[in-house]
């Protein structure tokens, strides 16, 4: 049985997520109460079977759980058709490649905009933290600007989400909760206010887009749109963070990979991408119910029951990849499911990939020797799997 808490299990889950997929089936799991879907055709499955819902179903129903519960059940991720088609289809043209692509210019000017800053560091202490001077500030920038969050309250953003996030671990701490509480009426009251205010003066944002359809009787009320605004906060930076984090600790773990990549790194740039959220994947586990009886990878899921999707499991099977434990920036088809599948599939992906796809390079050209200067320090969940400090510097002796 897996203790998602275990320290030992968080530093390393691989080996553990190994033994599991040699079941070659989901296997059911008591502590947590849900079959665990670990090979990469289960997990595959979990996601795209209709008959598996994202179903919130409130831990704590109590009034004082009111926003942090509506916050969930009224938005894109934990809605399921018709609603879904209604949430999701508004936000597809803003997602869109071309539309994501028009951003380029403002991404890559906010990189070099880190670059700098990074540059008086290094000359300053000779070292900076990857996660904290780089993987950080650049996603959260690019989703506060394209909603149109005001740049002086951004500050506000990374912790509100961090404390709603916890509460996705399996067993958060009474802290915890309290925490994701305070953060979930703040953060709604504020986007709430936010949104009053775009309508009366609409900017060209995707929050005043948000805004005005309400009053276009398109049968979305409030509450689902600030918690869809909210959703895309937190989900727009969250686990481009932490993937660009763990891929970043993987490759300097190996040498061998980064002189590579320091060889071309624009040119490599989009393979090695995929191989990041690949290879130690941010999101690790997520879960569905069953809403009828349903049968995956040979077992029975009953009505009712709970199975969870394992992604960075999956991403790791050896029936699918070619030597999945090493990492391999060239790696090409890498058929990774680290954005999801099926009707969930990420609508922050090629966002997410183009974010990475231009910082990842710039910083790599910019310091083709850099090493860790002490141990990272990572983050203490498992579920959203990542680092919180990565600390670097140059290589002195090469
Ligand atoms: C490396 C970065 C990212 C990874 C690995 C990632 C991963 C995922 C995964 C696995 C899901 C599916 C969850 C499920 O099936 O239950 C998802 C959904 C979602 N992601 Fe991302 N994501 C990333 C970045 C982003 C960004 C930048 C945005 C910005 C808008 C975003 C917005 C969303 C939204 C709104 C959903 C819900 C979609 C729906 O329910 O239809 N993500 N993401």
């Amino acid at each position: 049985m897996i203790d998602f808490s275990d320290s030992s299990f968080i530093e390393n889950p691989y080996p553990q997520l190994k033994e599991l997929r040699q079941a070659g089936r989901p296997v059911w799991d008591e502590n947590s109460g849900m079959f665990l879907a670990a090979t990469y055709a289960d997990a595959n499955a979990v996601l795209r079977n209709r008959s598996l819902g994202r179903i919130f179903k409130p831990r704590q129903p109590e009034e004082q759980w009111n926003e942090y519960n509506w916050l969930h059940s009224d938005s894109l991720l934990d809605s399921e058709p018709p609603k879904h088609t209604r949430l999701r289809s508004l936000l597809v043209k803003a997602f869109n490649k071309n539309k994501i692509e028009s951003l380029r210019p403002d991404v890559v000017r906010l990189t070099d905009s880190l670059l700098v800053k990074i540059e008086e560091k290094v000359a300053a202490t000779g070292q900076f933290d990857v996660i904290a001077d780089f993987a950080e500030p650049l996603p959260v920038k690019v989703i506060a600007a394209l909603l149109g969050f005001p740049d002086e309250d951004e500050h506000l953003l990374r912790p509100w989400s961090q404390a709603i996030v916890k509460m996705y671990e399996i067993d958060p701490s009474e802290q915890a909760q309290l925490a994701a509480r305070k953060a979930s009426h703040e953060f709604a009251e504020y986007v709430h206010n936010l949104m009053v205010e775009r309508k009366k003066n609409p900017g060209t944002d995707l929050i005043s887009d948000l805004a005005t359809v309400e009053e276009d009787g398109q049968n979305l009320n409030a509450q689902e749109l600030i918690a869809t605004c909210i959703l895309l906060l937190n989900a727009g930076h969250e686990a481009s963070v932490n993937g660009f984090g763990n891929g970043f600790v993987a490759l300097l773990n190996r040498p061998e990979q980064y002189e590579l990549l320091a060889k071309d790194p624009f040119g490599m740039a989009e393979t090695a991408v995929d191989e990041f959220v690949r290879f130690d994947s941010p999101l690790q586990l997520f879960e569905r119910t069953a809403t009828a009886d349903v049968e995956i990878g040979g077992v029975t899921v009953m009505e009712g029951q709970k199975i969870a999707s394992l992604l960075g499991s999956a991403n790791q099977d050896e029936r699918v990849f070619d030597r999945p434990e090493e990492m391999d920036i060239t790696r090409e088809p890498n058929p990774q499911i680290g954005f999801g599948a099926g009707i969930h599939f990420c609508i922050g992906a090629p966002l997410a990939r183009m974010e990475m796809s231009i910082s990842l390079p710039a910083l790599i050209a910019k310091y083709p020797k850099l090493e860790l200067v002490s141990e990272p320090v990572r983050r203490p969940g498992f579920v959203l799997r990542g680092y919180e400090k990565v600390p670097v510097g140059h290589k002195i002796n090469t």
